[in-house]
């Protein structure tokens, strides 16, 4: 009996941390390869690979996910607008993606 909750539960808690993964994965597709330009080309960010050192480093900013979105809808100083170019739910996901590796709020 116990031994059943137990594996319920680590199975659920696996459930959601698939989900949580897919959706990370999807918001750094967005981030590496969907934006033209690349957000790499201008964005340090570890988890993603990039040196870019046109924008701020991300690792350093943590922006949080309001911030993402703004910038990348309506772009920010030289930063191009995206928001004609990607999904309201690419511009979620890559918000997601950002501040889920960079520790900032989720
Ligand atoms: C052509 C270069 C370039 C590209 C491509 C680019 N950025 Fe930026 N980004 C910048 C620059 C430059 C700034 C700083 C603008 C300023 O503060 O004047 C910036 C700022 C930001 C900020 C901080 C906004 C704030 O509130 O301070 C975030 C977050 C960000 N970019 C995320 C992204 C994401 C995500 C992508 C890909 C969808 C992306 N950027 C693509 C150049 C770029």
């Amino acid at each position: 009996m116990r031994k059943t909750a137990v594996l319920l539960a680590v199975s659920l808690a696996g459930l959601s941390s698939l989900a949580h993964a897919s959706d990370t994965e999807k918001g750094k597709l967005v981030f590496t390869q969907e934006a033209q330009p690349s957000c790499t080309l201008c964005h340090t960010l570890a988890d993603a690979g990039s040196a870019g050192e046109i924008g701020p480093d991300l690792d350093e900013l943590k922006p949080s996910r309001e911030q993402v979105i703004n910038a990348v809808t309506s772009g920010v100083g030289i930063m191009p607008p995206f928001g004609e170019l990607l999904s309201s739910d690419q511009i979620q996901a890559v918000a997601r993606y950002v501040t889920s590796v960079t520790g900032g709020e989720n």
